[in-house]
């Protein structure tokens, strides 16, 4: 993993006319979904903006990036706007069925989620489920360098912009951050730029 992990780099220049298979990009899309999340709650939805029209309207709004619409496919990470205790309630129902047992023999994971909730402010379980969504996206990142397949993670937008264009505050969801997928252009000079990285021993602190 770790020569993988050296090869990739943040995209800045994709190869237009470059496509990642459908089936590949099924098994991106995958590594999302089995992403782990705090509690198992899952307060996610990617979106996968195929429109090429979609794609072009949202360029103004990342920072004019040219990955928006060159690369192979764009993917708006984003976090649901709020979690209430029927969401809960629902995603306790889901274990009880997914895994055949008694919805009661969940009643005390069921309390402990209700009052992590409880104890937190709006903005707070808002913050926490962003947290989330960048879990899965460094889930995605590693999978993608391990297919070779090229990436650049995109926190440069204008959120309330994307949000808007894509209808997404009816959908009860929020962009977090977006992802653009696909094969490097050759002459991406951001390819061959050496890794940044602190040292061992400046960030591993042993107690
Ligand atoms: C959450 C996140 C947001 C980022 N946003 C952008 C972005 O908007 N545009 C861009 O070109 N690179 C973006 N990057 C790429 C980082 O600048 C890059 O990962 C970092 O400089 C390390 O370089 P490397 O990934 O090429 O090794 C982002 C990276 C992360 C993890």
């Amino acid at each position: 993993m770790i020569d993988y992990l050296h090869w990739r780099y943040a995209t800045k220049k994709f190869d237009p006319a470059r496509k990642v298979p459908e089936k590949e990009f099924a098994q991106l899309l995958e590594t999302l979904r089995l992403s782990p999340s705090s509690f198992g709650l899952q307060p996610w939805r990617f979106i996968v903006v195929r429109d090429e029209k979609l794609r072009r309207q949202l360029r103004p709004h990342v920072w004019n990036q040219p990955q928006v619409t060159d690369a192979s496919h764009f993917i708006v990470f984003c976090a649901l706007r709020k979690m209430d205790a029927d969401y809960v309630r629902s995603y306790v129902k889901r274990i009880a069925r997914e895994r055949t047992v008694a919805p009661g023999s969940l009643s005390s994971y069921e309390q402990m989620m209700l009052g992590f909730l409880k104890g937190r402010t709006p903005a707070e379980i808002s913050h926490w489920m962003k947290l989330q969504v960048y879990l899965a996206l460094g889930m995605f990142l590693s999978e993608c360098a391990r297919r070779k397949i090229d990436a650049c993670p995109m926190e440069g937008f204008e959120p309330e912009k994307v949000d808007g264009l894509l209808g997404l505050p009816k959908e009860g969801l929020e962009a977090v951050v977006l992802c653009a997928v696909g094969y490097r252009a050759k002459d991406d000079a951001f390819a061959a730029l050496k890794k940044v990285r602190f040292d061992k021993h400046e960030i591993f602190i042993e107690k």
